[in-house]
């Protein structure tokens, strides 16, 4: 069972870590070298199409490691939110952009229909409900540009849990339909794939990907704010 709250203590606590130096390291990635790390996330950026000059935001957006890799990788700005303040300070003083904290459920603070890209790595294993999900992601829609592209990053695929002996360290388990019913709902375009083909390597730690989902939901272009 995920306890946001004792998530939240985690990642402050590894903010408060003196002896880490790679902004990956204070979210958790510490198990995945930096060669691997950029691949990662340059591989994810060409399955989401970051483009020269998109507007990114991030919904869980830590140290901003995942950010900082885009913005190596395109010329792009950077916004984003985490709960974990200590983590928030991390990305304030390594990147430039808006930084803000704040649960990804409650967007409140952040403008209708500001960013072209809004995307969220490795953060949905952490929520505590269907209905967290659920307010997280039309919070990331609302703030997304018609046209604009939203990004759910690295999902546990209850289809394929159990095929691993560990559990991973985030068990949110959300399962395949959640999304297309929501896409019908909501007008979006969905599309779906397994974690392994954006980045997996055949040993050593790749993001449990064999047992994960990642998935773009696309706004029409003439849709609503
Ligand atoms: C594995 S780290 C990923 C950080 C970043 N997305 C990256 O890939 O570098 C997960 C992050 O999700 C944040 N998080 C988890 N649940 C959250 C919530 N409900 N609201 C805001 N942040 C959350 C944690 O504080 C942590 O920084």
């Amino acid at each position: 069972m995920v306890i946001p709250a004792e998530i939240r203590k985690e990642y402050n606590r590894l903010g408060e870590r003196r002896d880490l130096v790679h902004l990956k390291d204070f979210a958790r990635w510490g198990f995945i070298s930096s060669d691997d790390w950029t691949a990662l996330c340059r591989r994810t950026a060409d399955f989401i199409g970051v483009e020269d000059g998109d507007r990114l935001f991030e919904a869980g957006c830590g140290s901003g490691a995942f950010l900082a890799e885009l913005a190596a990788y395109r010329t792009v700005s950077l916004a984003g939110v985490d709960f974990a303040e200590n983590l928030v300070r991390i990305a304030r003083s390594h990147l430039s952009g808006d930084f803000q904290v704040a649960d990804i459920t409650d967007l409140s603070s952040i403008g209708t229909a500001s960013y072209d890209k809004v995307l969220s790595h490795g953060v949905f294993l952490y929520l505590d409900s269907e209905d967290a999900a659920r307010r997280a992601v039309l919070e990331m829609t609302r703030i997304t540009r018609p046209g604009g592209t939203v990004y759910i990053g690295i999902v546990n695929d209850p289809d394929r849990h159990a095929e691993y002996d560990y559990p991973p360290s985030g068990s949110f388990i959300l399962t395949r339909s959640f999304w297309q019913n929501l896409a019908d709902q909501e007008d979006l375009t969905l599309k779906l794939v397994d974690q392994e083909s954006i980045f997996s390597k055949p040993s050593g730690y790749d993001c449990y990907s064999r047992i994960r989902y990642s998935l773009l939901l696309k706004k029409a272009p003439g849709s609503g704010p």
